[in-house]
């Protein structure tokens, strides 16, 4: 189930705002805790691969998928995509976005902010949930929702992760960028893996006296500032809106929102940061803001790019179409291959989750399933509740045989009773 929009933000409260992982909105306390037991998928399709480099640390597959711990749930596919770090490749999408935001702030704040993009995605629970009080029942924290390597390690799902322990440190005014992960739905806008980056500026009392506001508005209204310029330098003169909202993490709360392709799409999640922060590290005489953007959907609609597995594309036809600083070149499409479309149906077990169906899909079928989607759903007299997933298989890079759909699709009915403990129909 999606809990953000176009993988972004994932934390904010309002019922409405249940948008999901890539797209900002995670931190939403709409739903309540779920809890399930992980399907524990072998990736055939994976390569197994057996360590990883993070900024030049090695980080061995044992390490980080374990089957000996029930609190584990990283399957093969997302290890592999540790260390992958997209944003720091200057030709790719993501990393010219990152640059032109980089351009953004050196130009309008020279020297202020210090650029962090290489701390390990590998964080504990602390640095992840508490520092930015993020409460103990919050479903973010479920393993359904979050990648555990065990009970008080996880993969990061957000780069707020490293606000406190940067503030620790003694960073004042700081962009942190990188590779943040989430267990999700599959559809064109979400990805398992994403990338984030996140910004925090300090002020100190000469900062607003010297305005004479009080504290929190002297921040609100720099913030907006800030981002509305961050907008315009990327989109142009585009149409904004702010919208309140709310994060564990920030009081008040924002998100930026802009006028596309006649439609109100949400950019960024950010807010003045909530003292408790701030007092953690020593900082309770001061003010601070904060802001967290997604950068595939920010890309997506900048490159005109219609699926986010591109964005884990080796595909020449995709890689050369980017050329390094040039931010907004649109993407032209090669041929779609033809989509396969296979059902399923089942009756559901209690602890069944769509995240964890959709996490044997990708075991079983990694980037070649485009999309899950449930399309019936009924419970008899008995109680019993059967769903119908309609799983959608294409590759972006050539034309899949009959033959070779239809042993994926007989995979994941294998694997699926294996592990979900639901009952084919
Ligand atoms: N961490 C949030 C998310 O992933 C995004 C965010 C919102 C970051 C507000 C912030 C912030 O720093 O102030 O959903």
């Amino acid at each position: 189930m999606t809990i953000f929009s176009v993988q972004s933000t994932i934390f904010t409260r309002a019922s409405v705002a249940i948008l999901s992982s890539n797209g900002l909105n995670r931190f939403s306390f709409a739903s309540s805790f779920s809890s399930s037991p992980l399907p524990k998928t072998k990736k055939r399709r994976f390569p197994i691969v057996s360590a990883v480099d993070i900024g030049g640390v090695t980080v061995a597959r044992n390490d980080v998928v374990r089957d000996d711990d029930p609190t584990n749930n990283v399957p093969d596919s997302i290890f592999s995509k540790l260390g992958m770090q997209l944003h720091r490749r200057d030709k790719h999408p993501i990393g010219i976005l990152k640059n032109a935001i980089y351009d953004y702030f050196d130009s309008n704040y020279a020297k202020q902010f210090e650029k962090f993009e290489d701390l390990s995605p590998i964080v504990t629970t602390k640095q992840n949930f508490d520092d930015v009080l993020v409460p103990a029942d919050h479903v973010s924290r479920s393993l359904n929702d979050t990648y555990y390597v065990d009970s008080q390690t996880v993969l990061r799902c957000h780069t707020s992760a490293h606000q406190a322990e940067l503030l620790r440190e003694g960073h004042r005014r700081f962009l942190v960028t990188g590779d943040v992960y989430r267990r999700d739905s599959i559809d064109s806008t979400h990805y398992p893996v994403f990338h984030q980056m996140e910004g925090f500026c300090v002020f100190s009392p000469g900062d607003w006296n010297e305005s004479g506001k009080d504290s929190t508005l002297y921040a609100a209204e720099d913030l907006k500032k800030c981002l509305e310029g961050l907008a315009s330098h990327l989109f142009g003169g585009v149409e904004m809106r702010w919208v309140d909202t709310y994060f564990p993490f920030t009081e008040p709360s924002f998100e930026l929102e802009i006028y596309f392709k006649e439609d109100w799409l949400e950019v960024l999640g950010c807010g003045v940061t909530e003292q408790r922060i701030l007092k953690q590290s020593g900082l309770e005489n001061n003010v601070a803001w904060a802001f967290g953007l997604g950068l595939e959907r920010l890309a997506m609609v900048l490159f005109d790019i219609p699926d986010i597995r591109l964005f884990w594309s080796d595909d020449e036809r995709f890689t050369s179409q980017f050329k390094k600083g040039e931010l907004g070149v649109k993407f032209k499409p090669f041929s779609k291959y033809p989509p396969c479309y296979k059902d399923i149906s089942f009756w559901i077990s209690e602890s069944f989750t769509e995240n964890n169906f959709c996490e044997v899909v990708r075991g079983i079928a990694g980037d070649l399933v485009e999309e899950v989607k449930l399309i019936d759903s009924f419970t008899n007299k008995k109680g019993m509740t059967s769903h119908c997933y309609r799983i959608v298989f294409r590759s972006m890079e050539r034309s899949l045989t009959d033959e070779e759909v239809n042993d994926l699709q007989s995979k994941v009915r294998d694997e699926v009773q294996r592990k979900l403990n639901v009952e084919l129909r």
